[in-house]
């Protein structure tokens, strides 16, 4: 068997070790182990029902919300132990930020969708600073252009690419170290979805990205690591161009080469 899982290393952002999550009886993820780093995008590709999705919760707890999911193994943020019962959870899904498949905005005003964390956070102590927080974090979307002069318009009254850009924009306004994204943009047009990846391009290095796609073209263009999932395992994990050029696995090599999925 490959050993091609990094060691812990110092520069990781978060390192999962072992990790295995049940929905009941049922085992959806076998034993992954990872690192995570602030200078790469990783993606998680693998064929559907393979785990991408559950394992990714399992980043920022948000499995806790499924009643009959369970995790064991070990998933530290900065050395930190997630699972410890000293984390706040609240706390830990400002930091591990999560965008999902189908844009959620909140049914509130743009302005209230970006500012809704920073205040539950009290990150923002007056109306100016919270102005420019929101300011900040739609121009970091890349949103900021489009919206400025309809801020209390609804969220939802905007098309489905702006919703994804205003839902990277809330989740970037409490100032998050990792950002996981699930499908972002698999409810959005070709157009859209390219805003999205530039968007992803500006985003690497200030924070840690993970984001699953079953677009290879797109983990190609957006990721620097690739890690394939395959029922329950993550069989390979390694250099973007190297898994699509040059894969370990056999498994590999017919995923990405369309041979399944
Ligand atoms: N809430 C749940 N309750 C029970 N089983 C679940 C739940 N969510 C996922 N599963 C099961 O866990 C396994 C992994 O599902 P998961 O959604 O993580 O796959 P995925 O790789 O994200 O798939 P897709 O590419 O279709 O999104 C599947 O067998 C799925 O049926
Ligand atoms: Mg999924």
């Amino acid at each position: 068997m490959l050993d091609n899982t990094a060691t812990t290393s110092t520069k990781s952002k978060m390192s999962a070790r072992d990790v295995k999550v049940f929905y009941g009886e049922k085992q959806a993820i076998k034993g992954v182990s990872i690192d995570i780093d602030m200078d790469n995008v990783v993606a998680f590709i693998g064929p559907s029902g393979c785990g991408k999705s559950t394992f990714l919760r399992t980043l920022n707890r948000m499995n806790d919300t499924i009643p009959i999911a369970r995790v064991e193994g070990d998933i530290t943020l900065d050395g930190e132990n997630i699972y410890s019962s000293s984390m706040d959870v609240v706390q830990l899904r400002a930091r591990v930020g999560m965008v999902f498949q189908k844009p959620n905005p909140f049914p509130k005003s743009i302005y209230d969708n970006v500012a809704y964390g920073p205040r539950i956070h009290g990150l923002a102590p007056n109306k100016a600073e919270l102005d420019q927080i929101v300011e900040n974090s739609l121009v970091r979307a890349g949103l900021w252009n489009e919206v400025k002069d309809r801020l209390q318009d609804s969220g939802t009254a905007l098309s489905g690419g702006q919703q994804q850009r205003l839902c990277i924009a809330r989740a970037i306004a409490v100032d998050p170290e990792v950002i996981l994204m699930d499908e972002p943009c698999s409810a959005l047009d070709p157009i859209a979805t390219a805003k999205i990846e530039e968007l992803i391009h500006e985003l690497r290095g200030r924070y840690a990205i993970v984001i699953v796609t079953h677009n290879m073209q797109q983990a190609a263009r957006v990721s620097q690591k690739t890690a394939f999932f395959h029922l329950g395992t993550m069989v390979e994990y390694g250099d973007t161009s190297d898994i699509f050029t040059n894969p370990r696995e056999e498994r590999t090599r017919d995923y990405i080469t369309g041979r399944y999925g």
